[in-house]
């Protein structure tokens, strides 16, 4: 499918100081108008450094980064709305003054700016606390009005580093149902180590991993793509029984075998009686299988026969699988 790129990266690449590696190394992407995307990757990935070079915070070593409409080299900063990894503010401000303060940084008249700012409390949901001063906010108070504020300039593009890492269960909900609602009014990359905010959230996924650019397209397509036949067996947990054993070496016996049905296995590291089979053709493996087990007699008590997960290839491509 072609689309509109609001934003096209080509070949960025960061080394910090004369440290010996780069934080990140040549990392290409773009981002489709109206769609949101999720940048993946565990901590140390290089999501925050990628972030900062795209809203100018930080210089690129090598590399372009083209935003629509705006010639190389200009200033893009209007176009951006941006979330901090960690927002700074001072306590002793009300929320309005905070964004208030924001809209006239950005050029906007006095009565504009109270205007505007009094409707974006609202918007983001904290227009009751907005007299109130910041240093009483909690942290998905805080995390909304920080948004406000990103949004204050009405950009193009919201960027926004972990919105809901550092929040409690509640604070989260509330924040990720409120980007539920910004995305179908502008294009958004957001940043997280979770992927199940991911998936919740996103049209598209950039997974990094050391720096570079593990894996990216549409969630879905990704998802339909690596969507691989599993086996998840479990025996009983039985004090002093040698089943465990017995399974161990029977899967490795298995995925030894010429023209193995399956392509390998994991013994779940928690949980030495339960393992995950992936294997090449479903029917097969479950007919080997049973009949196996019956033969061998272990005391099964679950054989499940799906598919693989999107976190099992999160894992694969993070290389924590
Ligand atoms: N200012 C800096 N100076 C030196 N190294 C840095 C700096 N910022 C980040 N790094 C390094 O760059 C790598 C990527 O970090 P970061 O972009 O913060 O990852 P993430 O946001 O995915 O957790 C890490 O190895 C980190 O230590
Ligand atoms: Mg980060």
């Amino acid at each position: 499918m072609e689309m509109e790129k609001l934003l096209e990266v080509h070949n960025l690449s960061k080394q910090f100081g004369n440290s010996s590696t780069k934080a990140l190394q040549d990392v290409s992407f773009s981002l489709g108008e109206g769609r949101c995307t999720a940048l993946l990757g565990p901590n140390g990935a290089g999501k925050t450094t990628t972030i900062r070079m795209l809203t100018g915070l930080l210089m690129p070593t090598s590399g372009t980064i083209r935003i629509q409409g705006v010639q190389p080299g200009a200033d893009h900063r209007g176009l951006i709305g941006y979330l901090p990894q960690t927002p700074a503010f001072h306590g002793w401000m009300s929320g309005l003054e905070f964004v208030q303060y924001a809209a006239e940084l950005c050029g906007m008249g006095r009565r504009d700016a109270v205007q505007r700012s009094a409707e974006l409390l609202e918007r983001v949901g904290i227009g009751a606390a907005g007299k109130r001063r910041i240093a009483g906010y909690s942290g998905g108070m805080k995390q909304r009005l920080c948004l406000a504020q990103a949004l204050i300039h009405r950009p193009k593009l919201l960027i926004l580093d972990e919105p809901v890492s550092a929040l409690d269960p509640i604070g989260r909900r509330d924040v990720m149902e409120l980007l539920g609602e910004l995305k179908q009014e502008t294009t958004i990359l957001f940043s997280t180590h979770v992927l199940h905010d991911a998936e919740e959230l996103c049209d598209d996924v950039l997974i990094m991993e050391s720096g570079r650019i593990a894996l990216q397209g549409q969630l879905s397509e990704i998802r339909a793509a690596n969507r691989d036949p599993v086996l998840l067996l479990e025996i009983e947990n039985e004090a002093g029984s040698d089943a465990r054993e017995a399974l161990a070496k029977w899967l490795q016996a298995l995925a030894k075998q010429a023209d193995s049905c399956i392509i390998r296995f994991e013994i779940d590291p928690l949980n030495s009686c339960a393992a995950k089979l992936i294997v090449h053709d479903r029917s097969e493996a479950r007919r080997i299988v049973l009949e196996q087990l019956l033969e061998l007699n272990l005391p099964v008590t679950k054989l499940e026969i799906g598919y693989s997960t999107l976190e099992d290839l999160f894992m694969k491509v993070v290389n924590r699988g």
